[in-house]
């Protein structure tokens, strides 16, 4: 049992550098904090030579100092593992812990994330550090959890030590048992690729035209995410068997990581690092971007993860290192639209990065609350504000975030998409289109990682399951979306669906391969649209299009198989006008439709209404396109919450129907409503 429940209030809190401070400002910062409505912050996780300034010398003194008055002021700590940044000692003795480029030349010191996970040295000194602390702080009442390490694999997620080829021949001698399995599942009768001793056998190595075996390149990201999880997990088996009481986190989510794996086997819940000003050097392409609203994204990915999950740095300044990342300042207002755009996601917890602006380093450009000066500032009395409202939000804890409709996901082509060219930028634009169309017609949507083990009753829960381009799809997973159909689901496909095996092959056989059944379909031909060409457009059976469909990007042509495939919409151009483009199958009491092409936000808002999507507040409220909805509800009384987020610099109105009362103000609503820019209403339904 634990003393501290992460998820039984919402929390504030702050990123905090004790080392990085004269010891006399300590005091005043925990009691501005607290003063703020913050009440948790979290230390030390790259503060390895602190702890450990000479191998196998160890000193707490300093976070003991800290951490004690943090606790006299009522603070709860999140401590950080130090791993991310090993000390100059460590890889000066042991430069083999250093990772490696695929060229071959070492990462060094002077900047972070330059380990690799293999190094068997560095798994020693890793679990001794991790073992000392938690041995230290295992008891310490203001400690209530564990980050572990930092952001796995950012700054860099490819590993080519010594230590990674070696533990790679191990992880595929597992994998294939021998050399002729491995030859096959990598295709090496081609190009004369055989292996004929596992010495020969690497992590992909330079290549002319920097081209990789593609099914060699694939195993290297299951290895790369596996070696993450195996090294994630050896740390909090160890802070398990002496903090039980405490929980395990650790923060970000990126590539070659199952983060559903890692989270399963070893956390007690994920954590997301949250900044949406990157939406100023990463704007989406195409009209009404997104910007900092596609967060709402990335939250749902990390939703996914783990149901309940922290936001363990939320974004509360400008931003950037001095040589790159380079982001404006949030404007009034927007540093609280985005702790809610966390909360109304399903965040219960929301850690400012950071509380002060380091005055030294790389990331003198990435603003905390406080500025160098540590006078008072607007975004120090915006914190405040978000502390003050949190203590009237209480009863939104432990309620979570719904949605009828899910955007399904996995790692195998997530990965496999990142080399193959035509497939991995079929993806992003669909998944992107998909999102826009249903956030501004209010539709939330949640996001499912369909290749772990997700269950029948998991997806019965929605009303539809769009799976844009699942190239590598399994015969389980295919079984599991006919059944889903077959209990009333509607599941949408778009191109190049089910035409690779796991390896990565293209198995032999008429495509769509294990779902050609489901959809009543065959791809007859398939092309590229190629860059000098128009896609054709998409004419409905009805004959009737508002608006021209593009059917961008790919054209699978089809052919229907079964009679009670039903063509919904014909290609209008190129060779094949005339063919299907758009086909629907029942099977039990359910639809499947394959759709020939990448989405794009017309051809998604042609499918919303073929599916009959609605927004779950229509007719109750009517919201302008600029204003998010998200519903969060409490599973055992139904109790539900709308957040409506104004994401524009202009005043939105909004109609209610009947009367609400709004949470932060305690105002009843009804009728016409004003939300301010950068505004933010919840709503109790
Ligand atoms: C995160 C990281 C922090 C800090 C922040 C701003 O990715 O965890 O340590 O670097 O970004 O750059």
């Amino acid at each position: 049992m634990r003393d501290f429940e992460p998820q039984d209030q919402l929390y504030l809190g702050a990123c905090y550098y004790p080392e990085h401070w004269p010891e006399k400002l300590w005091e005043d910062d925990y009691r501005r904090m607290t003063d703020l409505g913050l009440s948790v912050i979290r230390v030390a996780e790259f503060a390895w030579t602190i702890f450990e300034p000479q191998e196998g010398i160890f000193s707490f003194d300093l976070f003991d100092r800290a951490i004690d008055l943090a606790h006299r002021y009522g603070l709860k700590v999140v401590f950080g593992t130090p791993t991310a940044t090993p000390p100059a000692w460590l890889t000066h003795k042991y430069p083999e812990v250093l990772n490696v480029t695929r060229d071959g030349v070492a990462y060094q010191h002077g900047q972070r994330r330059h380990y690799n996970y293999n190094a068997p040295i560095y798994r020693e000194l890793s679990a001794r550090i991790v073992r000392k602390l938690a041995e230290h702080y295992s008891d310490h009442p203001a400690v209530v959890g564990w980050q572990i390490d930092n952001e796995i694999n950012c700054e860099v997620n490819v590993f080519y030590s010594q230590a990674d080829h070696a533990a790679f021949r191990e992880w595929l001698k597992s994998r294939y048992g021998n050399l002729e399995q491995l030859n096959a599942a990598w295709g090496a009768v081609f190009w004369n690729q055989t292996y004929t001793d596992w010495e020969q056998v690497y992590l992909t190595r330079p290549t002319p035209s920097q081209s990789p075996n593609p099914h060699q390149a694939l195993d290297e990201k299951r290895f790369i995410s596996d070696s993450a999880i195996s090294y994630v997990k050896m740390q909090s088996d160890i802070i398990r068997s002496f903090a039980p009481h405490q929980f395990v986190t650790t923060n970000g989510l990126f590539g070659h990581l199952d983060s559903h794996r890692m989270a399963k086997e070893a956390l007690d819940f994920f954590s997301y690092d949250s900044y949406p000003n990157f939406a100023a050097i990463y704007p989406d392409e195409g009209p009404d971007p997104l910007l900092d609203r596609r967060w709402g994204f990335y939250l749902s990915l990390a939703r996914d993860v783990s149901r309940r999950f922290w936001v363990m740095e939320q974004q509360s300044g400008p931003g950037g290192w001095v040589n790159r990342m380079a982001s404006p300042s949030p404007k009034p207002g927007q540093m609280r639209l985005w702790t809610y755009q966390s909360i109304a996601h399903g965040a219960d917890a929301v850690l400012y990065f950071r509380w002060r602006t380091a005055p030294m380093g790389t990331e003198i450009y990435w603003h905390g609350i406080n500025d160098y000066h540590n006078q008072p500032n607007r975004r120090v009395d915006e914190a405040g504000r978000v502390g003050r409202e949190f203590a009237k939000l209480a009863e939104v804890a432990g309620s979570q975030f719904q949605a009828d409709v899910a955007l399904l996901r996995d790692y195998d082509n997530e990965w496999d998409g990142e080399l193959d060219k035509w497939l991995g930028p079929l993806t992003k634009q669909s998944e992107l289109s998909w999102y826009k169309a249903l956030q501004y017609r209010h539709i939330p949507l949640e996001i499912v990682n369909v290749g772990g083990g997700v269950q029948l009753d998991d997806l019965l829960r929605f009303k539809a399951l769009i799976y844009p381009h699942a190239a590598i799809l399994s015969d389980r997973t295919a079984e599991l979306l006919s059944q889903y159909v077959r209990h009333g689901g509607q599941v949408v496909f778009g191109c190049r669906s089910g035409y690779k095996d796991e390896s990565g092959h293209c198995p032999m056989r008429p495509l769509p391969g294990p779902i050609a059944d489901l959809c009543g379909v065959n791809v007859d031909d398939f092309t590229l649209i190629g860059t000098q060409e128009t896609a054709p457009t998409v004419l409905l059976g009805s004959g009737a299009v508002s608006e021209a469909i593009f059917a961008d990007r790919f054209n699978d042509v089809l052919t229907i198989t079964a009679d009670d495939a039903q063509i919904l919409a014909t290609y209008d151009g190129s060779y094949y006008a005339g063919k299907p483009a758009l086909v629907r199958r029942p099977s039990g009491s359910g639809f499947a439709y394959y759709y020939g092409a990448a989405f794009n936000r017309e051809s998604a808002e042609m499918l919303i209404e073929l599916l009959d999507l609605r927004s779950p507040v229509q007719g109750i409220l009517t919201l302008p396109p600029a204003v998010e909805l998200c519903i969060r509800r409490q599973p055992a009384t139904g109790e539900e919450y709308w957040f409506l987020l104004n994401y524009s610099a202009e005043e939105q109105k909004i109609e209610i129907v009947s009367r609400h009362t709004e949470l932060m103000t305690l105002r009843e609503l009804s009728g016409s409503v004003a939300i301010a820019p950068f505004d933010v209403l919840i709503l109790k339904a």
